[in-house]
């Protein structure tokens, strides 16, 4: 029986690795425009730091984690806190007290997988610690902006306050109350939700559950004084950037973490998969985890769905992988001499390939074609013999003897300023 990848865990093929890394070097590019630095984690992390962080009653933590139960680690469902577990362990803000970090890499949830929803996914992320002005919720949100932007998608903006441990209690309570006499409306799980997770109510996908909270009161309406300031002066500086945004009220995120501002970046291309990144703040999660007491926002996208929704809209030519030279060596007396001249133009830099089955010329300019080898060169018997090659322009179909005098790195490095020459726009 032949042996297949685990559901929801999927392989990225050649043929679509290159936009991979178009979306990450963009993202690179940007991050670090505004000044972020990357850092890695490791994907193992102790179980605890995902129930205290997310949150014990959140999807997430009670049924998505792979957990090894024997070991008390879990394979981290997403990134925020590993960089805050880093944060604090090496006591990042003591070098520098605002620290903007970005990771590129795998998340694990047990979801059921369907389009845009694996098992293992990819998140680009980025986080802003110790920082708590409202312009850095709209700076960072920007950044989030940008990078859609220039990969070319049409993405819109959702924007909520979850408000903070003063005002966000008395609302749940009040909120409570509300789900309590309208049990008999509400899902299963949603019934349960109203004890354990109530603000989760608000963003059930169910229509009747939506029925019942298009009623619910609204937290916006009772934010405390400084949560409330807060927002406006986020919704401010957004539209001091010109990014246009919409408040969702119902916008709960499925983790625990965030206070005050919290915000999706949506798209109706993706199916039920609406959100492509998302984010928020979580001003009291590193003290939580034991660090100092230092606010915090970020935000995560899914590589796999920034990826599908760019093949989707196809509104950007990623430049194929192409090749500099193709050596053709024919005949079997060619092979060693070919072998080290391709070996010299690697060391020179260039981008060359080899074929040592000794077929055909024709088979092996076919070769070239496939892998888009900007040059052939043909390096036969007779000529070899007489001390010279032919080079030939794949694209014009151009041929040119080329003299193989002088060591095999002066021939490389002629070679590739010849290939160099002729192949500039
Ligand atoms: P999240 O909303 O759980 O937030 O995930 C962020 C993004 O990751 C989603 O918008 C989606 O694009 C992608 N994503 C999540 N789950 C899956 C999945 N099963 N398959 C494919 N893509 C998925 C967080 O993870 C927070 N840590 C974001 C954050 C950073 N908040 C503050 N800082």
């Amino acid at each position: 029986m032949k042996i297949q990848a685990i559901n929801g865990f999927k392989d990225i093929l050649p043929e679509t690795v290159g936009r991979w890394q178009f979306i990450e070097q963009q993202a690179r590019d940007i991050f670090e425009r505004f000044g972020f630095q990357e850092i890695r984690m490791p994907i193992l992390e102790k179980t605890e730091l995902f129930v205290r962080s997310i949150g014990e009653a959140t999807d997430v933590v009670e049924k998505e984690m792979y957990t090894f139960v024997d070991k008390g680690i879990t394979m981290r469902p997403e990134a925020t806190a590993s960089v805050m577990r880093a944060f604090i362990e090496h006591g990042l803000h003591v070098q520098q007290p605002v620290q903007r970090l970005y990771t590129i890499g795998p998340m694990f949830r047990h979801e059921r997988p369907q389009k845009g929803r694996l098992r293992q996914f990819h998140q680009l992320d980025a986080e802003i610690i110790g920082a708590s002005e409202p312009r850095i919720d709209a700076e960072l949100i920007a950044m989030g902006k940008m990078l859609l932007d220039e990969l070319g998608l049409n993405v819109s903006l959702e924007l909520n306050s979850l408000g903070c441990p003063v005002c966000r209690p008395p609302f749940k309570e009040r909120l409570v109350l509300f789900l309590e006499q309208r049990q008999e409306a509400l899902c299963d799980d949603c019934k349960r939700r109203t004890r354990t997770n109530p603000l989760r109510v608000l963003d059930c996908k169910k229509p009747s559950c939506r029925a019942v909270v298009q009623e619910a009161p609204s937290l916006l309406e009772v934010l405390c004084p400084d949560c409330d300031r807060h927002f406006a002066e986020v919704r401010t500086a957004l539209e001091e950037l010109r990014i246009p945004f919409q408040i969702n009220r119902f916008m709960v995120r499925g983790l625990d973490y965030y206070t005050r501002t919290t915000f999706e970046f949506l798209t109706a291309n993706l199916g039920a998969q609406a959100a492509v990144g998302a984010g928020g703040r979580y001003d009291g999660l590193i003290e939580q985890l034991g660090g100092p007491p230092l606010s915090g926002i970020g935000f995560a996208m899914g590589l796999e769905r920034l990826a599908l929704l760019m093949e989707q809209q196809d509104n950007r030519s990623i430049p194929a992988k192409d090749m500099d030279i193709f050596v053709a060596a024919l005949g079997t007396t060619t092979i060693a001499f070919a072998g080290q001249l391709t070996h010299a133009l690697r060391q020179q830099g260039a981008k060359a390939a080899i074929d040592y089955s000794g077929r055909s010329l024709k088979a092996q300019l076919k070769q070239a074609g496939r892998i888009n080898a900007r040059f052939a060169l043909i390096v036969g018997e007779d000529e070899w013999s007489k001390g010279e090659a032919i080079l030939r322009d794949m694209q014009t179909q151009k041929q040119q003897p080329v003299a193989l005098s002088g060591s095999t790195e002066e021939l490389a490095r002629r070679l590739l300023a010849m290939v160099r020459t002729t192949a500039a726009p």
